[in-house]
């Protein structure tokens, strides 16, 4: 009878929210030559302009990372790192992990006070939190293996723009209110910051201008070796930190082998460790493709629960196995395998939620703060980029270099400060991902590209922590499965469950109560609350005659621009 009644109700509310579901009518830039999408308007144009200058994707990748340090500072930056997946118009593949990395003296337990206990904000605030930045690294490495245009032309525009500063936005307004009271806590002097900006104000960066201009002078090497470490090492002591020289001079960026899998009849290449954004993507989608979700329909009550049942088995993996490939084996071929992951899906059942407490591994909670910013961009001749770069939290560590016009991320706070927490599955599951010195810590960065009967279809990525890679996920089968423009797929709600805690997030206000009602019913825990969005997505789509449609999040300042 209950059984009864439940299916009753399914029926209807997959009814109901199938007729809510945002039909494709929402459409985004359409181009026909080039798209950049950003955080920004301001880092958009500066990479669509390298662009229309004779440069490639990659050229517009380096301007566009570099211009997002001075329009968004808030995720944008010179003092962190990050993950390009590219595709070029030849068809070849790749991918660079320019991630931070733990300094020399970091140690297993520099988090923890004497009894053992995580030292609250110590990986979070200030300079302690800092891993070994990468982002030059990245831009350097890209630019000398594939850019086309001299580096003048990627990086003065960026610097001219750091003088001629950058307006306030008013979601800016806000973010700079909301983290203000942290700033003194994390810098022993004032920050520009710290000041009330208002909307329509304008914030210029003459000392980020000054940095950017030695390092166009003298490349890489100033940031690594040159004045500019110098100066970044003895800030990043005086206040507290451990990154010395040698941490910077021995810094590198890595060229990596991106994960691949199809879905259907999608081809689907995406960052691979240490990002677990790939191997998570691949195990939710593999796990998801014997269900018939264009059937269910958009955010149906069928499709949450078979897209939450995957995610809830992938994070749970993801937490055991996955940490830096430099330093932990990684069964990446075992982990996105077909009957593997068949396996895993056996006892779930539409009748009802699988306990977490019922699927391995273990109760660490992936903790992940809520800033970081991704860009894509495709080029007139068939180039495509897809970059996530990030400080980690809003602002990074809040630790703001005055003398060199960036701030200092937190990436640190990635790692497991506690291997050995809780029980006996979080014991392993912290030991892949603890700190040593030198290792990159687990990033949850999902650039992704996807190409559809050989050809370039999509390439997308989001901020947003742990959620990351399940708003990457719903945007792909948004378009995909319910048939959505670039613009609808990235403006529909979004819900998220990561294993634990053993909750469905969802964006608030976005989900009828009927479609909630039916998924407490069937043992699901919905928390609308702690989530004001889920992801911020850029991506852009081929469409069928060729041209580009950009999709920009509408939840940020996110601008498509293009020609
Ligand atoms: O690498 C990671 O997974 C995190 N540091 C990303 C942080 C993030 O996305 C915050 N943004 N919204």
């Amino acid at each position: 009878m209950i059984k009864r009644f439940l299916f009753l109700l399914l029926v209807i509310s997959s009814f109901a929210s199938c007729k809510k579901a945002e039909k494709p009518t929402q459409v985004g830039l359409i181009a026909k030559n080039a798209v950049v999408v950003s955080a920004r308007a301001e880092a958009s144009q500066i990479g669509v302009d390298v662009i229309k200058k004779g440069g490639n994707a990659f050229d517009s990748m380096c301007a566009t990372q570099l211009a997002l340090a001075v329009a968004y500072p808030f995720a944008g930056n010179l003092g962190g790192g990050g993950f390009m997946v590219y595709r070029k118009a030849d068809g070849e593949i790749g991918s660079i992990d320019f991630r931070e990395k733990a300094p020399l003296a970091a140690t297993r337990d520099m988090y923890l006070d004497d009894n053992g206990e995580v030292i609250p904000d110590k990986s979070i605030l200030g300079a302690m939190a800092v891993g070994v930045p990468g982002t030059i690294a990245g831009v350097f490495d890209i630019h000398e293996k594939f850019g086309s245009l001299p580096i003048e032309d990627i990086i003065q525009p960026v610097i001219d723009l750091a003088y001629k500063g950058v307006i306030v936005t008013k979601k800016q307004e806000a973010r700079i209110k909301k983290y203000q009271p942290l700033f003194p806590k994390a810098n022993k002097e004032p920050i520009f910051l710290d000041k009330p900006w208002k909307a329509n104000e304008v914030i210029t960066y003459p000392e980020l201008a000054k940095t950017l201009e030695r390092i166009l002078e003298n490349g890489k090497d100033e940031f690594y070796k040159g004045e500019t470490a110098k100066t970044l090492v003895q800030f990043i002591q005086d206040n507290g930190g451990i990154i010395t020289e040698e941490d910077l001079s021995k810094y590198e960026a890595k060229w990596r082998d991106p994960i691949t899998f199809t879905y259907d009849d999608l081809n689907i290449i995406s960052m691979g460790p240490p990002a677990s954004g790939g191997i998570c993507l691949a195990q939710i989608m593999k796990m998801l493709e014997p269900f018939h979700l264009d059937e269910y329909g958009h955010n149906s009550v069928k499709s949450i629960q078979a897209i939450t049942e995957a995610e809830r088995r992938a994070y749970a993996d993801r937490s055991f196995f996955l940490g830096d490939p430099d330093f932990v084996k990684i069964p990446i071929s075992t982990l996105i395998k077909d009957d593997y992951l068949s396996g895993r899906m056996l006892d779930f059942s539409f009748e009802k939620a699988t306990p977490s407490s019922e699927v391995s591994h273990g109760n660490i909670q992936i903790i992940e703060s809520d800033e970081t910013t991704h860009f894509s961009i495709v080029d007139p001749f068939g180039n495509a980029i897809a970059t996530t770069t990030t400080l980690n939290g809003a602002y990074g560590s809040k630790l703001y270099c005055s003398e060199l016009g960036f701030f200092l991320n937190n990436e640190m706070d990635d790692f497991s400060s506690k291997p050995g927490a809780p029980n006996m599955f979080g014991l392993l599951g912290a030991e892949a991902n603890k700190i040593e010195p030198e290792k990159r810590m687990l990033s949850s960065m999902t650039p992704t590209i996807i190409e559809k009967n050989g050809k370039l279809y999509m390439t997308l990525g989001s901020p947003g922590g742990a959620t990351i890679i399940t708003s990457v996920l719903q945007t792909i089968l948004n378009v995909h499965e319910y048939k959505m423009s670039m613009q609808a797929a990235v403006n529909a709600a979004r819900f998220h469950h990561q294993w634990l805690p053993d909750e469905i997030s969802m964006e608030p206000n976005s989900f009828n109560k009927t479609l909630i009602t039916q998924l407490e019913a069937l043992g699901y825990t919905i928390n609308e609350k702690d989530s004001p969005v889920i992801g911020k997505v850029d991506g852009i789509l081929v469409l069928e005659d060729n041209s580009y449609e950009g999709g920009a999040d509408r939840r940020g300042d996110d601008t498509a621009i293009g020609f």
